[in-house]
């Protein structure tokens, strides 16, 4: 039943990710994650075109193609959908709480809104970083498990999980601040509680590590 109800919705992001692709001109040497199917199933339903229009405001912080150039401000571009609509909810809900973002939540006025804009930011090519020789960081990626939920590089997880936020390339000084807030009990949108716990088990130092880390992959 949920399948004929989705097929259509699939298909249609597929065209409209091969619309977008060409529209915005995209690289073709784009990253391993950015293949047509896998932009596809980041987006799911929502129409990324309209999306586009519709996140003017949005892009004046978290940057056209999704890569913001404030360090406090994550990057959107090649994150799933599902997990943008996730965090949205959670802010108008205020299980998540930032003096900026709650507000611009909230001027997300409907529901197909939130699921156009969500998709625009899925449908681009992922975001990446500067490589760093942090070792340290990696090592205690490997250790914590980070990379059973984030997958091989942060990069979300095989078979897709879209509960997982892709998390490598993201800006590192957004990521000590998201894990020092599951930490201090600020962010409270991790229904499962894994997020805090594993927080309040790093120091300081760990969590600089493993976000210098991430931020270059
Ligand atoms: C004035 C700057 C600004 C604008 C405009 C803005 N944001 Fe944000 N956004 C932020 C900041 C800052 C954060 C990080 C909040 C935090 O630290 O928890 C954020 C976080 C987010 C997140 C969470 C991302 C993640 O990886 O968990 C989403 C989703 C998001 N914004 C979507 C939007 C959407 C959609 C719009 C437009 C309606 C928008 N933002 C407009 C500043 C902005
Ligand atoms: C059991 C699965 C699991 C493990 C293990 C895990 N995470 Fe997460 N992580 C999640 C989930 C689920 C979320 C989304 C929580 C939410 O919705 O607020 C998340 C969110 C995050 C975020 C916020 C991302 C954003 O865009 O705001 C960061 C940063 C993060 N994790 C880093 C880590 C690091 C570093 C480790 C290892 C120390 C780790 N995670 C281990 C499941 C996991």
């Amino acid at each position: 039943m949920k399948k004929t109800l989705f097929t259509p919705h699939l298909s249609k992001s597929l065209l409209l990710t091969v619309s977008i692709t060409a529209l915005l001109n995209i690289s073709p040497d784009a990253f391993a994650g950015d293949a047509p199917e896998e932009i596809s199933q980041r987006i799911s339903v929502g129409d990324p075109v309209a999306g586009k229009e519709k996140s003017t405001l949005c892009q004046g912080c978290h940057g056209e193609l999704g890569i913001s150039t404030l360090p406090d401000v994550p990057n959107l571009a090649g994150q799933w959908s599902a997990y943008i609509m996730r965090q949205l909810r959670d802010f108008w809900a205020g299980s998540r709480v930032d003096p900026i973002m709650t507000d611009m939540a909230n001027t997300v006025s409907s529901m197909e809104d939130a699921f156009d804009i969500s998709a625009y930011y899925a449908s681009l090519n992922q975001m990446t970083g500067q490589a760093n020789p942090n070792e340290e960081g990696k090592r205690l990626y490997i250790i914590y498990r980070c990379i059973s939920c984030h997958g091989e590089e942060g990069k979300g997880r095989p078979m897709n999980n879209p509960m997982f936020p892709i998390i490598g390339g993201q800006h590192k000084e957004y990521l000590i601040k998201q894990l020092d807030d599951f930490r201090w009990g600020r962010r409270e949108s991790d229904m499962s509680g894994t997020m805090p716990t594993l927080a309040q088990r790093m120091s300081a130092d760990e969590i600089e590590a493993v976000a210098e880390y991430l931020s270059g992959l």
